[in-house]
């Protein structure tokens, strides 16, 4: 049975981009947010309203008669703490606290591994996992994670937080393990949707790795089944990628590049992204 409204924001952004499509044909009405204008055009069923995450009084609206909320719209990255409070910590703040008020049943979180980045590849990582963010982009999602426990323990407003490891193309050693591919971001959006009862629920973004580096057996209830490997992607990434210093942090923790980067400075800068994903 269709949803009769959910709200995305983020919609203009990259991952909004993948997954406007697949969210309208859930749902009588998409409404599409972003602080930017939409570009592309409009998907029957939706509607694109403009707005920034930070100004509740616009978000209590376009939430209003919603079901559910699929929220990946801030920074993808680390800023100054400024840019990372405005659209990331009070912009979650106004997305729960007007879901809340709205009578929402479920958001859809795009977390991320940066929340518990600096713990070290040797230790597996699961749901339960501390929070060890690697930034203050990192710490944002922590605040979000934990609002989110707390907006379901007090509330009963259900969350199923996304850590998504990276969704772009695998262009170095460590999106071997790493990789989300857009498919499998689809898969993971359409079973946190769907699933009937999810309560507060942390699963990893990531596909279907030889080398994936996080546990998520917590949460095989979603039924999430990632088909892609980016094992295909190996022989290529060896014969290109300069052999690495193994005493470099960047190598050897979960965050990546973002284990060295400095507060403030962008952490995706050093991931060596392909021009189709910036
Ligand atoms: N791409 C990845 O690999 C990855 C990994 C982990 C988590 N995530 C998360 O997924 C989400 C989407 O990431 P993306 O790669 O599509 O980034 P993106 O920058 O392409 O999309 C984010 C969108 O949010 C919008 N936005 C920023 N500030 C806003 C504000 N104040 N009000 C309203 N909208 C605002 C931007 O305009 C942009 O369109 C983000 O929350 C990011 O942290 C992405």
């Amino acid at each position: 049975m269709k949803l009769k409204k959910i709200v995305l924001t983020g919609a203009a952004g990259r991952l909004g981009g993948y997954l406007r499509a697949p969210l309208a044909a859930k749902c009588t009405e998409l409404v599409s947010t972003d602080i930017a204008p939409l570009t592309e055009p409009l998907i029957e069923g939706e509607r694109f309203i403009q707005a920034d995450l930070a100004d509740y009084a616009k978000m209590a609206e376009l939430i209003e008669g919603a079901e559910m909320v699929v929220h990946f719209g801030g920074h993808p990255d680390e800023k100054p703490f400024d840019d990372i409070l405005h659209a990331n910590i009070i912009g979650c703040y106004n997305v729960w606290q007007a879901a809340h008020k709205a009578g929402v049943r479920r958001i859809v979180y795009a977390s991320s591994i940066h929340a518990v980045g600096l713990h070290p590849k040797t230790q597996a990582i699961h749901a339960e996992t501390p929070h060890r963010p690697d930034s203050f982009y990192g710490l944002a999602k922590c605040f979000a994670e934990d609002m989110a426990k707390l907006y379901w323990d007090k509330k009963g407003l259900e969350a199923v937080c996304l850590r998504i490891l990276s969704c772009a193309h695998v262009t170095n050693l460590r999106a071997l393990g790493s990789w989300l591919s857009y498919d499998d971001l689809i898969h993971l959006v359409e079973r946190s949707v769907d699933t009937p009862v999810t309560g507060f629920t942390v699963i990893y973004g990531v596909s279907n790795n030889d080398r994936a580096p996080v546990d998520n057996s917590a949460a095989t209830y979603l039924g999430y089944c990632p088909r892609d490997n980016a094992e295909i992607f190996a022989d290529q990434i060896f014969a290109d990628a300069p052999m690495p210093n193994p005493r470099d942090p960047d190598q050897m923790m979960h965050g990546g590049p973002f284990a060295t980067t400095d507060l403030g400075e962008s952490g995706v800068a050093k991931l060596g992204l392909s021009p189709d994903d910036t």
